[in-house]
């Protein structure tokens, strides 16, 4: 893996070395290799993006529920679904993806049953015992995402951790408690948006996902989206926002402007890990910018910048 870029977007020399200081011993967020997309099934026309006011979750259909919780996620305990796959090649450096396709959804709007029971399904037999690459031989359990299957906000981040690799749960270690806050200064709960991620698996040391690995993972995120249907998805860091949007440029280009995937509305912020190490008010102002430019496009309230 080259060397990986900064997220940051100028900010001071002292910011800068610790960024790169942290960069050299834990995960990268600047993504060195190729952005890589799946080509995507032919589409038809957007229907308008539902205009539905966010609501607390309804209790899940007993069929599709689990135990206390409305949202849909690995909220049972750790289940083990460490396999071994033989002959699988090791992460290649790059490989090159076919021709990526930004056209509209085709699939339609689902009540919130039926997206429960879509979401539930693909989890329990697809993702969980799934085996499309090397990062099933190294998880011990897969982490599908969880949240609001009816909200209108979806944060997708890179991949899960180790703490997400033992509990099954997406951002449950201190980046977890971070992007908590995060939604909690949009005055919202965590349980009112959807969080998942590019990989369903962790990459070993935290790496950043190989291209065939995101190549292999993403068609389940796509699906998430598809059943989903948010208004705004906000990318966290810059692996998440070059695959969605095929890009290669850096975080500080990208993040801050509205792009769009498949004809929703789509916003790039940094990484809550990264904001850890680089906790500067100007990190801080840029995120929160960021997240008031959605919470304008979703149509709801702004609150008074929570002290942090
Ligand atoms: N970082 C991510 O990108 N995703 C997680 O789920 C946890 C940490
Ligand atoms: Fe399957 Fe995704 Fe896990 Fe790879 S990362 S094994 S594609 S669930």
């Amino acid at each position: 893996m080259s060397r990986p870029q900064s997220e940051s977007q100028g900010g001071s020399q002292r910011a800068r070395s610790r960024v790169s200081l942290w960069l050299r011993s834990e995960r990268a967020f600047g993504l060195s290799a190729t952005a890589v997309r799946i080509s995507r099934a032919t589409a038809q026309p957007t229907p308008a993006i539902s205009q539905q006011t966010m609501v607390a979750p309804d209790p899940a259909p007993a069929a599709v529920s689990r135990a206390a919780t409305p949202t849909i996620g690995n909220s049972t305990l750790p289940e083990k679904t460490r396999i071994s796959v033989e002959n699988v090649p090791p992460a290649p450096i790059d490989i090159v993806m076919p021709e990526f396709t930004d056209l509209p959804f085709t699939s339609p709007d689902l009540s919130r049953a039926e997206k429960i029971a879509q979401l539930s399904v693909m989890d329990a037999t697809e993702v969980k015992p799934c085996v499309k690459c090397r990062l099933c031989q190294t998880r011990t359990q897969t982490v599908f995402g969880e949240g609001d299957p009816d909200t209108k906000i979806f944060f997708i981040g890179e991949g899960p951790g180790e703490n997400e690799d033992r509990l099954g749960r997406p951002f449950v270690g201190r980046a977890g408690d971070l992007l908590n806050r995060m939604i909690a200064g949009m005055g919202l709960q965590r349980e009112q948006v959807f969080i998942a991620n590019i990989v369903k698996c962790r990459p070993p040391e935290n790496r950043v996902p190989a291209p065939d690995e995101v190549a292999a993972c993403t068609p389940y995120l796509v699906r998430q989206l598809e059943i989903i249907r948010p208004a705004v998805i906000v990318t966290l860091g810059l692996p998440s926002a070059k695959y969605m949007l095929n890009s290669r440029l850096t975080m500080g280009k990208l993040r801050g402007n509205w792009h769009a995937w498949r004809g929703i509305r789509l916003m790039p912020t940094f990484h809550p890990a990264y904001l850890l190490r680089a906790y500067t008010e100007e990190n801080r102002a840029a995120v929160w910018s960021d997240l008031k430019k959605v919470l304008q496009e979703v149509g709801l309230p702004i609150p008074a910048r929570a002290a942090r």
